[in-house]
C-alpha cells in the first residue's frame, strides 16, 4: 500500500472546487511543495503539523516583503526622502490592516513588539510595574504559556505581589466555580484565549466581565487564537490583547500588543531609546505619544508589510471560515487516531472538537514524545515534542513532555492520515 504522502506526479484536480480550498492554498505555500527524503532513500511530501509554534507563509506575504526591500526600504518616522516617506507608509499601512483584523478602536493602541512574549513582559514591565505592590494579586490559569507566567513571577519577585492560578480539570478545561472568590482583590487578569498544549479555548468575554466585576484589568494572551479564529477586542472588552505574527502567516521578529488607549497612555515607556522621546536633555527625556512611546529603536518595518500581507490573505479566506476548517480536521484527527490507536493513545484537552483548536497534544503507550516525532520525521511529518513552555500545565497532567500535532488552513486530512500512518509504525517500531 502506497503511503499518503508518497511523492506522486501533479494531477489535475476534478470535481466541483470546495468551499475552502486547501489544494489552492497549498500552491501559495512555496515551502510546502518540497519534498524530504527519507533514510531509504524514498521522497515524501512534507506534511507540516507544527503551526502552533509557527506557521508558513505564502507568496502573498513573501512578496509583500521582498517589494518594500527592493523598492521602498529605508527607516521609518526619520527621513523626509520619498524613499523613507514609502517605507513610513508601508509599515503604517501594516499597523492600519491589523487593527481593522482585530477590531481596534485606533491604530494607535496597535503596540509592535518583537513577538507576544515581549507584548506580555511589555504588560508586566510598565503597566505591572507602575501598579502592582505587596498586598495586590495577579491571577493567570493553569493553561498559561511561560510567556504569560514567567514576567509575573520575575515582577512579582521584585514587587512582592501574589500570583494566583486557575485550576484546571482533567479534561484541560478551566475549574471556573471559585472564580470570583480567586478574582478578590486582583488588579490584573491574564489569561490565553487558547491553550497551545490542549487547544482548549477559553471563554474570553465571561473571564473578561469577572475581572472587570471585581475591578480587576483583563489582559488576553490571543497567540494562538487570533491566527484561528475570528477576534474583535471590542467585542471581548479586553483591556490588553498580545499575539504574535510568525504564527499567523506572518514573519518571525513581529508581535502586537493590543491596549486600551487610555491605559497605554497612563503607562510608561518599556523600552527606551531613539524613536520613542518628543525630547532629550541632560536631566531626562519626555516620552512620544502612542504607539511610538513604547516602539524604542528601529522597529520592524518590512515585518509589519509582511503581517498586513497575512491579514489580508486570512480575511480573503474568512476567519470564520478558517475556523470551521480546524474544527473540521480536528475532528477528523481524533476520529482516525483513536480508531488506529485506540488503548495507549491519549489526546490531551477537551473532548469536543468545538471546544478545542486544531491542537492535538498526544501520549501514546509509554514511548517518549521527542521518539514519537524522531519516527515521524521519517515519514515526513513535522510535529513538535516537549512540554510546549507549558511546565504546570504538563505537570498537571503528569507527564513531561507530549507529542504535538498542530493544524492550519494548509492541512487537509491526507496530512492527518499520513499522522495516523506515522503514529501506527512508531508504535510498531517501539514495540519490537
Ligand atoms: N509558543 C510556541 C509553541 O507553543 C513556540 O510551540
Amino acid at each position: 500500500m502506497s503511503e499518503t504522502n508518497e511523492a506522486k506526479p501533479d494531477t489535475p484536480s476534478t470535481g466541483p472546487p470546495k468551499a475552502f480550498d486547501v489544494a489552492a492554498i497549498r500552491a501559495d505555500f512555496p515551502i510546502l511543495s518540497q519534498l524530504q527524503t527519507t533514510s531509504d532513500g524514498s521522497k515524501k511530501r512534507l506534511v507540516f503539523l507544527d503551526s502552533a509554534a509557527s506557521s508558513q507563509r505564502p507568496n502573498q506575504v513573501l512578496d509583500a516583503m521582498d517589494e518594500v526591500y527592493k523598492t521602498g526600504y529605508a527607516n521609518v518616522h526619520r527621513g523626509v526622502y520619498q524613499l523613507a516617506e514609502r517605507a513610513t507608509n508601508a509599515y503604517e499601512g501594516g499597523r492600519k490592516k491589523i487593527a481593522r483584523f482585530i477590531g481596534a478602536p485606533d491604530a494607535a493602541e496597535v503596540i509592535f513588539t518583537k513577538n507576544a512574549t515581549e507584548s506580555l513582559n511589555l504588560v508586566a514591565g510598565s503597566w505591572g510595574r507602575q501598579n502592582l505592590g505587596p498586598g495586590d494579586a495577579v491571577l493567570i490559569t493553569m493553561l498559561e504559556h511561560h510567556a504569560n507566567i514567567v514576567p509575573w513571577q520575575m515582577l512579582a519577585a521584585e514587587k512582592e505581589f501574589e500570583i494566583r492560578w486557575v485550576p484546571v480539570n482533567e479534561g484541560g478545561e478551566l475549574i471556573l466555580d471559585t472564580l470570583d472568590q480567586l478574582l478578590d482583590g486582583v488588579k490584573l487578569f491574564s489569561f490565553t484565549a487558547m491553550s497551545n498544549v490542549t487547544g482548549t479555548l477559553t471563554p474570553v468575554r465571561r473571564l473578561v466581565d469577572a475581572a472587570h466585576a471585581k475591578g480587576a484589568l483583563a489582559c488576553v494572551d490571543a497567540c494562538q487564537a487570533v491566527p484561528h479564529q475570528p477576534v474583535d477586542v471590542t467585542e471581548w472588552d479586553a483591556d490588553f490583547v498580545a499575539f504574535s505574527g510568525h504564527k499567523m502567516l506572518g514573519p518571525s521578529g513581529i508581535g502586537v500588543l493590543w491596549g486600551r488607549r487610555e491605559l497605554l497612555e497612563d503607562m510608561p515607556p518599556f523600552l527606551g531609546g531613539g524613536g520613542m522621546i518628543l525630547n532629550v536633555t541632560t536631566e531626562g527625556f519626555i516620552p512620544d505619544g502612542l504607539p511610538g512611546k513604547f516602539e524604542a529603536g528601529t522597529p520592524p518595518i518590512v515585518e509589519s508589510a509582511g503581517l498586513g500581507a497575512a491579514v489580508d490573505y486570512l480575511s480573503t479566506l474568512g476567519m470564520e471560515a478558517v475556523r470551521q476548517h480546524e474544527i473540521e480536521l480536528t475532528a477528523y484527527a481524533m476520529r482516525s487516531l483513536t480508531e488506529a490507536l485506540g488503548e495507549g493513545l491519549t489526546i490531551h484537552g477537551p473532548s469536543e472538537p468545538a471546544a478545542r483548536g486544531g491542537v492535538l497534544s498526544l501520549t501514546l503507550d509509554d514511548v517518549h514524545a521527542h521518539d514519537i516525532s524522531q519516527i515521524l520525521d521519517e515519514s515526513a511529518v513535522c510535529i513538535r515534542p516537549g512540554h510546549h513552555c507549558a511546565k504546570p500545565l504538563m505537570r498537571h497532567f503528569g507527564v513531561s513532555a507530549t507529542a504535538r500535532a498542530s493544524l492550519y488552513i494548509y492541512n487537509d486530512t491526507d496530512d492527518l492520515d499520513a499522522l495516523t500512518e506515522a503514529l501506527v509504525k512508531a508504535r510498531k517500531f517501539f514495540a519490537l
